[in-house]
Order: structure tokens, then sequence, then C-alpha cells
């Protein structure tokens, strides 16, 4: 009997691990070979394909949510071995980390225990590399709080989590830190299952005031940590140099006062200064004015070739492309909202979005934008409407845009 054993630590702690991976029917299909999975057996039988397309099927034989972890037999694969038992296990790293384990043992068929282990090896450490990307970049999906201040905040953050939201983006200069951090403690929603952004004011950017202010903004989230943490705005004027906040925001991370890191506004020449600062890896995401009418592809490219993930800020033009005819036609075909259609347009280029709404009824539905499937002809129409029209642009904190 040969044995192996793979394990990856990931920032994020072991509830929200647990969460995403713990249900052995209900794997998300961006890990290696869950595309294909299928259940049978009351969801105890799954049937997975590896990328050659031959069928794997695993028995679950072993649960326990409260230790986090199952184990499951192969009924039937294309690998050379047989008397397969595998466990995934998630563990506590201290207090907000997690070490995910992946252990199997089997018995090897005309080939040595040697290659048997370096095969499954292989395929636990793929498996594991792609939960911790995932884990650790930018959810699809969260909602934003400009413009919405005291009451008003409270209750579109109050409704979005009732709705299902877990990711809220805000900024020092929305004013509403406090709100957001008060309706997410009087929601009692777990804090390892939220991602927070909170974004620095253009103030706040020098190296003695960035930390302090960033601390000040945990105080006001009733939080330890945000998940993300952007530069809202490049400086003035580039009163502050680029090196210099970023590498106070690469310092704010290393004190662990923030998960990831990232930029906002940002054009291609500021980021190209960002990469120098800090490297592209350190950069999680530039979030940008970008919808149907501004699509902004220069700066999407370039980010792209920088493997630097691209939020949508303004997906909904503020409301403006709702009333679009190509969109309305797009949305009717599908029998979804125009708000819906253009939030999976965005999400299907692989951007973040975080629409903002004080109406329950819209928050619910910008949720179930995740169930709508745009086609490539959906994709080119909507593509075709782009007419560079942008709606933010302050005067004096604006840099030269591309
Ligand atoms: N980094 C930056 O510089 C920056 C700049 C701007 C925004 N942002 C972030 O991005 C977030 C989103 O941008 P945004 O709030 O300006 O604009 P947005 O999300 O494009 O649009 C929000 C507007 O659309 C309406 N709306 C939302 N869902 C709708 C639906 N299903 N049907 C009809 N109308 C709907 C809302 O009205 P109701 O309230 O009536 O639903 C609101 O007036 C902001 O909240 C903020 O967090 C960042």
């Amino acid at each position: 009997m040969a044995s192996t054993i793979a394990s990856i630590t990931i920032p994020v702690a072991p509830a929200r691990v647990w969460q995403l991976i713990g249900g052995f029917n209900a794997l998300p299909d961006w890990l290696p070979y869950i595309p294909h999975s299928e259940l049978s057996e009351g969801g105890r039988v799954r049937t997975l394909a590896n990328p050659a397309g031959e069928a794997i099927v695993e028995r679950l034989e072993a649960f326990n949510d409260q230790e986090r972890f199952y184990s499951y037999s192969i009924l039937q694969a294309p690998f050379p071995a047989r008397d397969y038992l595998a466990t995934l296990r998630v563990k506590p790293a201290g207090d907000s980390a997690s070490v995910v384990e992946w252990s199997g043992s089997f018995t090897p068929v005309g080939v040595t225990e040697q290659e048997i282990m370096q095969h499954f090896h292989g395929i636990y450490t793929d498996g594991l590399r792609a939960l911790k990307e995932k884990m650790m970049g930018i959810p699809a999906l969260g909602m934003g709080t400009f413009r919405l201040q005291g009451d008003v905040v409270m209750d579109s953050v109050r409704n979005g989590l009732e709705a299902g939201y877990r990711v809220i983006d805000t900024a020092q200069i929305y004013g509403n830190e406090a709100e957001v951090g008060a309706a997410i403690a009087a929601s009692g929603v777990p804090r390892e299952e939220l991602f927070i952004t909170t974004k620095i004011w253009i103030e706040n950017l020098s190296r003695d005031k960035l930390i302090p202010s960033l601390k000040e903004s945990l105080a006001k989230l009733r939080t330890d940590y945000v998940d993300l943490t952007l530069i809202h705005w490049p400086s003035r004027g580039g009163e502050v140099p680029v090196q210099e906040f970023m590498a106070a925001l690469a310092e704010a991370k290393a004190q662990g006062l923030t998960r990831q890191i990232g930029v906002s506004n940002f054009t291609v020449e500021l980021m190209r200064q960002a990469i120098d600062a800090v490297g592209a890896d350190a950069i999680a995401t530039n979030q940008i004015e970008l919808h149907p009418y501004l699509q902004n592809r220069k700066v999407v490219e370039f980010a792209r070739s920088q493997g630097i993930h691209i939020t949508s800020y303004m997906t909904l033009a503020y409301g403006k492309v709702l009333g679009d005819p190509v969109i309305a036609k797009i949305a009717e075909r599908h029998g979804a909202t125009p708000a819906q259609v253009v939030l999976a347009w965005a999400m299907k280029l692989g951007y973040a979005v975080i629409p903002s709404s004080t109406q329950r009824a819209n928050l619910d539905s910008n949720l179930k934008a995740l169930n709508v499937k745009l086609s490539d002809s959906d994709m080119a129409q909507i593509a075709a409407l782009d007419r560079n029209e942008r709606l933010t642009s302050p005067d004096g904190l604006a840099p030269a845009w591309d």
C-alpha cells in the first residue's frame, strides 16, 4: 500500500474554506476535473472526468462537518491503482489561516509505488493550487456603497447581507465606514464569511498617514483587517510618489491590516509605476469605471498582460445603460432584467462587479445575475456599444486617461 499527502496554507479562516469545498456533492466548477461532475445515490457518489474525458466515480465514506474533513473511495477510474481512499481536510493555522490537506492511500496496479505516488501527488497539488488562487482572488459579485449615507447605507448593507451578499465595497471618502461596520455587526454574519474592501483617500497617501488612516478605517468597520485595500485615486499632481504609497500599502499588508492590496482609477502608465514599486503579483486588482458605454480596453489589456484582475465600478453606468434597446432585447430573450444582463456581461469577461442599490428588490435581482449565461452573440452586441463615455472624471483628481 502506497500513500501520499499534499497541503497548502491559505490566509483565509477554515470556516470560509470549508464553506467552499466542504460539500462532497457541491464542489465548485473551477476545480480541476469538476466541470463534468454528476451525482447519484443521494449525493454519496459523484462522477467526475479527467482532462481526457475519462470517468472517475467516487463514493463518500466519511464526513465530519465539525472537524472539517471527508474521505472518499474510488469505484472506477483510469488510474493504475486500487483500494483507493483519500481524505480532504481543512485545519486551522493561527487565527485566520487554514492548512488544506489532501492525502490518499492506494495499491499500485502495473506501475511502481513511486510512479503512482507521483501521479496522485500531482493531482492533489494542482487542485490545492487552484483552490488557493480562487480563495485569494477577488470575488465576482459584491455590493457598492458610494453615495449611501446614514440609515440608507445601514439599510442597504442589512438588506444586502440578508439577500446573500458577502462582498462589500466602501471607501474612506464615502464617509460611511462606521455605518457599514455597524450594519455588519448587527447582521451577525461571521467576519470570515465576508470580503470587505476599503480605499485610501488621497489625503492619506503619504508614508506617515496611510497606515494610521487604514487603522482608523478598521476601527470604524469594527474589524481587525480588511480583505482588500485600494489606492482610491492616484496622488494629485504626483504629490506623493507612486513608490511611496505602494510601499506603505505593502507594509499595511505585511502587518496583517489587509489581506490584499490594489489600485483604483489607475491608467496604464500609473499601473506600470505601481508594478515597478511592488511587483505585479502584489497588485490584486485595478478598480476602474467600466460599463458597456466605456469598455476601457487599453487598461484591461495591459492589466491582463500583467495578471492583474479588473474590478468594474459603475457597471450599470449609474443606471444609464439600463434603458439601452440592445440590452433590453437581450434581457427579454433571457427572461432577465437589463441590470442582470449588464452584470453577467462584465462577469463573463472576468471582471468583478459591485453594483449598488438602495432597493431590496434590486439587490436581490442583481445577485441573480450570476445565473444569467450570455451567448457569444449577446457578448458581441454589447461589445459594440462602447462609445468611450466616461461618467467619473473629477477635476483635479482624474489622471490623463488612456
Ligand atoms: N473606485 C472608484 O473611484 C469608484 C467610483 C464610483 C463607484 N465605485 C464603487 O462602485 C459601486 C457601484 O457604482 P455606482 O453605485 O456609482 O453605480 P452603479 O452600480 O452603476 O449604479 C447604481 C445605480 O443603479 C441603480 N440600480 C441598481 N440596481 C438596479 C436594478 N437592478 N435596476 C434598476 N436600477 C438599479 C441604483 O438605484 P437604486 O438604489 O434605486 O436601486 C443606483 O442609482 C459604488 O457604490 C462604489 O462602491 C468606485
